[in-house]
């Protein structure tokens, strides 16, 4: 549905260049909600923008429904944005007119009636949850109320597309919630393929299907969702990752020498994470049964992405040195990662 073959796109002014998007190549299946994460300024904006060529990228193929858009003279392209609806950090609504306006502007000189306007309105208004909103101006909006309307107006011309660049990163989490949640509505109802822009991870897992990351222009990485949370492979996707989750706390912990990290010689601190399609918690309790090795779990951060537990233990084992050994080793065995982070009698 859409692909970018080796796309640059290089700013220059002031004398300076700047490398914005560097040979990046990427492939979207029809219906996919992708991901692109990455810190400020990494590019994720101007790669979005290239998809439907609100920037001209300096090299490569953008290929949309097969069609690539380098290629297409102005009057071609017109037509082909249209597949491509697009929302924004701050809405972008015109202050002046009604929602109802707002959402009508996509329409105009579509050689539609009046009436013809105000039922397509009407619909979309409905689909976004605002049926009663339709003659207020946007200052009488909340934040999530202006992205719905933001959202209604980039389906008006009925895209396949929709990209979100950071549609949620004005809002307060309970409302970026409500919007993702419309989001993945309309994926399934419309299916839709969506390309999300964000600088948080937890919008990514929480309902992408595959993500890219991107630092400098590049994209270091890019996988299913499962595989970005179960083994992230570059730094920065670490990183990434270890913002939805609560393990890294246990650094904090031993840094402090908080009395819950305090081990007694018989006890050994250790971090158990998914790598497979096993159950952690299932493996822990038959290991202290076997091994007779008590486990204490201290933090836990268990997810269900795309149908397959992913996350991680700290726990605790106690019990006789060589059997806590043996457990560990049980537990490694059966496919799940063991990070040893100390032991008592160290
Ligand atoms: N129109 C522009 N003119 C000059 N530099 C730009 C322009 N747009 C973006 N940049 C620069 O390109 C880099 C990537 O920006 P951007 O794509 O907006 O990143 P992100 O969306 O990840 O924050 C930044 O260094 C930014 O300053
Ligand atoms: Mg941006």
């Amino acid at each position: 549905m859409i692909e970018l073959d080796a796309i640059s796109k290089t700013f220059r002014g002031n004398g300076k260049a700047v490398e914005a998007v560097r040979n990046v190549s990427l492939k979207i299946g029809e219906g996919e909600i992708f991901g692109v994460i990455g810190y400020s300024g990494a590019g994720k904006s101007t790669l979005v923008r290239c998809i439907n060529m609100l920037e001209r990228p300096d090299t490569g193929a953008v290929l949309v429904n097969g069609q690539d858009l380098m290629k297409l003279a102005p009057r071609e392209l017109r037509h082909a944005r249209k597949s491509i609806g697009m929302i924004f950090q701050h809405f972008n609504l015109f202050r002046s007119r009604t929602v109802g306006g707002n959402i009508a502007y996509p329409l105009k000189y579509r050689g539609l009636s009046r009436k013809e306007i105000v039922e397509r309105v009407r619909e979309l208004l409905d689909l976004v949850g605002l049926s009663d909103k339709a003659d207020v101006y946007p200052s009488q909006l909340s934040g999530g109320q202006k992205q719905r309307v933001g959202i209604a107006r980039a389906l008006a011309s009925k895209p396949s597309i929709l990209l979100c660049d950071e549609a949620t990163s004005a809002l307060d989490p309970q409302t970026t919630q409500s919007i993702l949640g419309l989001l993945r509505e309309l994926n399934k109802k419309l299916a839709l393929t969506m390309v999300i822009i964000t600088h948080e991870m937890h919008v990514v897992k929480s309902i992408c299907t595959r993500a890219a990351v991107m630092d400098s222009g590049l994209i270091v990485e890019s996988g299913s969702i499962f595989d970005i949370f179960s083994n992230p492979q570059a730094q920065i996707t670490r990183d990434f990752t270890a913002t939805t989750s609560n393990l890294h706390k246990i650094y904090d912990l031993l840094n402090e020498d908080s009395p819950i990290v305090r081990l007694l010689p018989s006890q050994v601190l250790a971090r158990f994470s998914y790598t497979g399609r096993n159950t952690v918690e299932a493996l822990i309790s038959t290991a202290s049964m076997l091994f007779n090795v008590k486990i204490n779990i201290i933090f836990g951060d268990l997810d269900i992405l795309q149908g397959t537990p992913v996350g991680g233990l700290i726990n605790i084992l106690d019990g006789e040195r060589e059997a806590v050994e043996k457990a560990v080793q049980w537990i490694i065995a059966k496919g799940v990662r063991v990070e040893v982070i100390k032991r008592g009698d160290h």
